[in-house]
């Protein structure tokens, strides 16, 4: 190994152990749907994760994205573009509403459509929907998650649109219990990250 590439590797690992660097968070919103409830609650909640000077929020809307119907091709600009916010991501937060009891056919394209940018990293859930709140899309898409070498962090943000205590007209109130929520969340999510930022930095993942 040459001088300028033990440098790189020592500062890679410098900067992962610093508690200064913060943590690279793509929050995604899951929906693509038209007149969507995604973008307020995603919003309300990248909003909130920005308020923490440790996270540097990447909002990746799926619907600015057009993956291939017939599957994943591994090939095209767009899947490479999601790919690479999702690789320069320390920590993922998904935003999911629940269909049918399970999470939108878009989410399950664009999670499909990467593969090893995902591993050994958190991801954490922000999930609505009517009585659901989200939470069997959120069952559904941990095990997704660990077929993919992620750590999904138990707490979740979750909203029930037609709660209006604790949403008004679809986007979030500001509630203690939603605050909590969303700080033991990102308590949780931003503690693995680190964790798997400087493990990453010491040996590679034996993906
Ligand atoms: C096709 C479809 C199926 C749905 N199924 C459920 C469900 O099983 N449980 C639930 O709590 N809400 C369900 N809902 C309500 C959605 O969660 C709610 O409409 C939410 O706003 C959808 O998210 P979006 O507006 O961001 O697309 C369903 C909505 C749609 C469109």
């Amino acid at each position: 190994m040459n001088a300028t590439r033990s440098d790189r590797v020592l500062n890679d690992r410098t900067a992962a152990h610093s508690t200064r660097i913060p943590v690279r968070t793509a929050v995604i919103v899951g929906s693509t749907r038209k007149g969507r409830a995604g973008d307020a609650v995603a919003h309300w909640f990248a909003g909130h994760a920005r308020r923490r000077t440790t996270l540097a929020v990447d909002l990746v809307d799926l619907a600015e994205f057009t993956l291939p119907f017939h599957g994943p091709s591994g090939s095209t600009e767009t899947e490479a573009e999601l790919a690479a916010r999702i690789g320069e991501a320390d920590a993922v937060v998904v935003v999911t509403p629940e269909y049918n009891h399970g999470y939108p056919a878009a989410l399950k394209q664009a999670i499909d459509s990467g593969c090893d940018e995902w591993f050994a990293k958190p991801v954490g859930f922000v999930a609505y929907g009517f009585s659901g709140r989200g939470l069997r899309a959120v069952e559904q898409l941990r095990l997704v998650f660990g077929s993919l070498h992620m750590v999904a962090v138990p707490d979740v943000v979750s909203f029930d649109l037609f709660d209006s205590g604790t949403v008004d007209d679809g986007v979030p109130r500001d509630t203690d219990a939603n605050l909590v929520a969303t700080e033991r969340m990102l308590t949780q999510l931003e503690w693995w990250a680190r964790a798997l930022r400087e493990a990453r930095a010491e040996r590679p993942y034996p993906a």
